[in-house]
């Protein structure tokens, strides 16, 4: 027997999902910017499921803006945030950020920016007494990994985020690996800035987005006909972003039993291999 156990790299999507998509590329296969009512029935699809997003993580629906995945949700938070500034600033990011966030900083590195990479403890935590210390007159923002996606390490984002709040400069957080699992609310947790992805959730690959606090300005990185708020121009994934939605809200309301279900199940399992020599 296969036991599949690689869930932070992909979850199977569930039926109700798949079964969202197949009606939407069925039915609903227009273009969500036409007027006519082929457009304006997709339409209605995407804005449901910006709905089903916005309520996983209790933010506005306008303040989701729906991407190719967590890889770009990250660029766009990264880079938008850095392209309204004429000149090198200085950017804080955790020496254990997933590559959507190390790469596109490097790159900023690279181009004259300052950046600095916070260390972690022995458990991969972050020292909020860091951040504090890192902070200067030019930093512009703060971007820490919520969940890691290899050894799991939960950095305290409330925490962090009121730290940088309190300095006025914008936070991040990838928080591809937690949301769908744990309960997030926007309206609660000093972030600005915040990255999902639909194939962690039950959802299809290509699909996630980036929640934008409405007050903060970015740049795009992807221009042409203006879609998402101007943000991130491209006809819409339709069909992937509905699944994502039905994943969005399938998951907030199982996570309340399967968090739990999940973390005994963790720890039978770590218990076992405890015992278990080499
Ligand atoms: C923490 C984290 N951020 C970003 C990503 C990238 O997301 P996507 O695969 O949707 O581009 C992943 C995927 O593994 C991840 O674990």
């Amino acid at each position: 027997m296969q036991i599949y156990l690689d869930y932070s790299a992909n979850t199977p999507p569930r039926s109700e999902v798949i079964k969202t998509m197949q009606d939407v590329l069925a039915q609903q296969w227009g273009n969500p910017s036409s007027l006519h009512q082929w457009g304006q029935r997709a339409a209605i699809v995407l804005e449901r499921a910006r709905m089903q997003v916005a309520r996983l993580i209790n933010a506005p629906a306008e303040s989701i803006i729906f991407t190719s995945g967590g890889t770009e949700a990250d660029n766009l938070a990264v880079m938008g945030v850095a392209q309204a500034y004429k000149k090198p600033q200085h950017i804080i990011i955790s020496s254990v950020e997933h590559s959507a966030i190390a790469q596109p900083v490097a790159w900023l590195e690279q181009w004259g920016w300052q950046v600095t990479r916070l260390p972690v403890d022995s458990l991969g935590m972050v020292n909020p007494g860091d951040l504090k210390a890192a902070l200067q007159a030019n930093t512009v923002l703060v971007s820490v990994i919520y969940g890691q996606s290899e050894v799991g390490t939960l950095q305290p984002i409330d925490e962090l985020g009121q730290i940088a709040r309190e300095q006025g400069v914008l936070f991040h957080t990838d928080a591809v690996q937690v949301a769908g699992r744990l309960s997030i609310d926007v309206q609660q947790l000093p972030v600005d800035l915040l990255s999902i992805s639909s194939h962690k959730i039950y959802g299809p690959m290509g699909s996630g987005a980036l929640y934008i606090r409405p007050d903060v300005e970015l740049v795009p990185l992807i221009s042409g006909g203006g879609q998402e708020s101007r943000l991130r121009s491209g006809t819409q994934a339709v069909p992937l972003i509905a699944g994502f939605g039905m994943a969005a809200e399938l998951a907030a309301v199982q996570m309340l039993k399967e968090t739990p279900r999940l973390i005994r199940l963790r720890d039978r399992m770590f218990d076992q291999l405890a015992d278990t020599p080499n």
